[in-house]
């Protein structure tokens, strides 16, 4: 599925006369500098299935040894960036490829970036992966059951979702593609939100991200 916006952009005349500007500061002295491995840590999964918020205890896991972080959250980004963006398939990949586009910015920066989308879609999370090298985009499967995110219905959005109130909602009336094979795949339903970033934190020690 190619996304209007993307098609708007490629037909955009102002687009075929800029020319790329090369930076006086390489990506490859930034991450010298920051004495660390960046990368994207692409949560995916379910609304309500603790996103945001391993992704949030990750981060401030990650935060607390000293690593330069960021957090890219969906019901935030949604607000400033993705403001103008809803819940269609079109306006779905348009999210996801304008995210990517800025997780890829904080890579170069030399960050470790977290993403929490449900990113819904194999296709997009492809196009992500692909934006960056292949060490750098780590796939984390959030994977909580339907029936465990719909009891938890933290904002209440499942229940409206039921009866009609909220249309193309994730899991109930559109469709979530699950990772074939995420890097990390989290069973978030067995353990506490704790256990699920010492998993997380676990695997970059063990391939050599952070120290
Ligand atoms: S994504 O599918 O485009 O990746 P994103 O992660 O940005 O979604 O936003 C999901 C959040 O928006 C959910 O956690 C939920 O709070 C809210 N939301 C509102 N409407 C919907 C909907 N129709 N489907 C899924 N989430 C929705």
């Amino acid at each position: 599925m190619t996304s209007p916006y993307v098609e708007k952009n490629a037909q955009n005349e102002k687009s075929s006369d800029v020319v790329w500007h090369l930076a006086s500061v390489s990506h490859e002295e930034r991450v010298t500098q920051l004495n660390q491995k960046p990368a994207i840590l692409w949560f995916t999964g379910l609304s309500g299935s603790g996103k945001s918020t391993i992704a949030n205890a990750v981060d401030k896991m990650l935060f607390d040894l000293g690593i330069k972080t960021y957090l890219l959250d969906g019901d935030n980004v949604r607000h400033g960036l993705n403001g103008d963006l809803g819940f269609s398939d079109d306006d779905r990949v348009e999210n996801i490829r304008r995210v990517s586009e800025v997780a890829k910015l904080f890579v170069d920066a030399g960050i470790i970036v977290s993403t929490a989308f449900i990113s819904p879609f194999t296709s997009d999370r492809k196009i992500a992966r692909d934006l960056v090298d292949s060490s750098q985009f780590i796939e984390i499967f959030i994977d909580t059951p339907l029936d465990v995110c719909e009891s938890r219905d933290p904002k209440g959005l499942y229940k409206k979702a039921r009866s009609g109130e909220i249309k193309n909602f994730t899991g109930i009336s559109s469709a979530y593609e699950e990772p074939n094979a995420p890097e990390i795949h989290v069973k978030c339903g067995e353990k506490s939100i704790e256990q699920c970033a010492i998993q997380i934190v676990d695997y970059l020690r063990d391939n050599n991200y952070i120290r």
